[in-house]
């Protein structure tokens, strides 16, 4: 926690192209299959975020070399060589996941089926945050946890085994960081692992073990579950990746752009991947004036969808937003908040409850800042209804030291009246470093 404070003032105009940071998800499952691939992965434009670091010391931790080659825009090109996966060395203290949520569960998973011995542990927010989630079903596959609280919190400490028995498992939340902790460990498991979900959510980690020959199978049943399979004992195989932009980076652009009355921002390269576009989606659907570009060959070897995306200023109006939307885009719905404020007309954003369980508790802080700056929301169990219409006008809003609320605050110091003061606004380097020099740079 730090007293800093950064003061954003209304913007006459908004132009330009702003440099997005490395996709965060695709970025941590990048380093963590070089980790398990034996030999030499290359990893290029990487988010440079706290997060993605913190991953990147914990792959450091468990025996493999993670070179940093080059950096630049907030992005990094890792070199990583690893004795892989059959090979990981015990770590010798806690490894430091800081403040991520997907570092600690994905390893969780990850280390599940590797015989050796590991605590993680991390920083104030995420010793709160639920881990039984991951704890439950990777122990239902033999793996042994101890920590506070029957093993639901951080520090929380691992003790690992060479074979895992593989599970059916339908997952309580939709969660992509507690499926792919579940296919991480099937691949230590001695036959097929599989995990259902009641909507489908990211699915890099099953586009990213393909692409490193692990074959993993999805089915969609006719109610929308999703299943996904994989066979082990299997490990990845090392090669190059190069990391698409974020699009949940860009989302705070799509929604600055949309809600200024004199705009037009340019995002280059964003991954389009159909569980990660529900954002470009709902805004549309509100009214916005977004182009999509399509790149024709499709980046990396991942092979997700690219395009380059054009916002223009738009008069938005409010909509619903369904449970199965929320999910798609529950990193979104903080600076979605925003979009709906200033929107005419009322939004409903249904089926929020996990932001409640994120870095910070996500719905009280978009309640408190947006009620600060003069937008009406209201909280009725997990749905939360955002009368729009109204001026902003500019106040204290805080961060909570959560990176997605520092940067929505931000935004809205754009149009507000006045000056808006966001507290706490440094853990925007936690997904985006530089994110406060672009704001400056897009003012035209
Ligand atoms: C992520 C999954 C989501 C998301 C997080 C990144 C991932 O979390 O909120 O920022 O990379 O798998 P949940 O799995 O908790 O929904």
């Amino acid at each position: 926690m730090t007293d800093d404070v950064l003061v954003v003032r209304p913007a006459a105009k908004l132009r330009g192209s702003p440099a997005l940071p490395g996709d965060k998800s695709i970025s941590h499952r990048a380093l963590l299959l070089a980790l398990l691939a034996q030999g030499e992965s290359r990893i290029t434009a990487a988010g440079d975020g706290g997060d993605v670091r913190s991953t990147a010391g914990v792959v450091a931790a468990l025996g493999a070399t993670v070179e940093r080659l080059a950096e630049r825009d907030g992005r990094v090109d890792y070199r990583v060589l690893s004795p892989g996966g059959a090979a990981l060395s015990e770590p010798g203290g806690p490894l430091d996941c800081g403040n991520s949520g997907t570092t600690t569960r994905l390893v969780a998973g990850l280390l599940a089926g590797r015989p050796l011995f590991a605590v993680l542990d991390g920083d104030a927010s995420l010793r709160r945050r639920p881990m039984g989630r991951v704890v439950e079903p990777l122990r239902a596959m033999g793996a042994g946890f101890a920590g506070r609280h029957n093993a639901t919190l951080l520090p929380l400490a691992i003790t690992g085994q060479a074979h895992l028995a593989p599970i059916d498992y339908m997952t309580p939340v939709p969660s992509a960081q507690v499926k792919s902790a579940i296919l991480l460990a099937g691949l230590a498991a001695d036959g097929e692992t599989r995990v259902t979900e009641a909507v489908a959510t990211r699915d890099h980690t099953e586009r990213m073990l393909r692409a490193r020959g692990v074959p993993v199978t999805e089915i969609t049943a006719a109610d929308g579950r999703h299943t996904v399979s994989l066979r082990g004992p299997a490990l990845p195989a090392a090669i190059n990746e190069t990391v698409p932009a974020d699009p949940s980076g860009a989302a705070f652009w799509l929604v600055a752009a949309s809600i200024h009355p004199d705009a037009e921002l340019h995002l280059a390269g964003v991954s389009t991947n159909p569980t990660r576009r529900a954002i470009i989606d709902i805004l549309r659907r509100m009214g916005a004036d977004i182009e999509e570009h399509t790149r024709p060959a499709a980046g990396g070897a991942d092979g997700e969808p690219l395009a380059d995306l054009v916002v223009r200023s738009a008069a938005l109006h409010g909509i619903e937003i369904s449970p199965a939307e929320t999910a798609s885009a529950i990193d979104e719905i903080p600076i979605l908040a925003l979009a709906a404020a200033v929107a005419s007309g009322t939004t409903w954003i249904r089926g929020a409850g996990e932001l409640r369980h994120k870095e910070s508790d996500r719905i009280a802080g978009i309640a408190d800042g947006l009620t600060a700056l003069g937008a009406h929301v209201r909280v009725e169990g997990d749905d939360i209804e955002i009368k729009g219409g109204r001026r902003l006008r500019g106040a204290v809003t805080e961060t909570l030291d959560d990176h997605r609320l520092a940067m929505t605050f931000a935004v809205a110091g754009l149009i507000a009246e006045g000056e808006t003061t966001v507290r706490q606004p440094g853990s925007a380097a936690i997904s985006y470093p530089g994110f406060f020099q672009q704001l400056e740079g897009v003012r035209a």
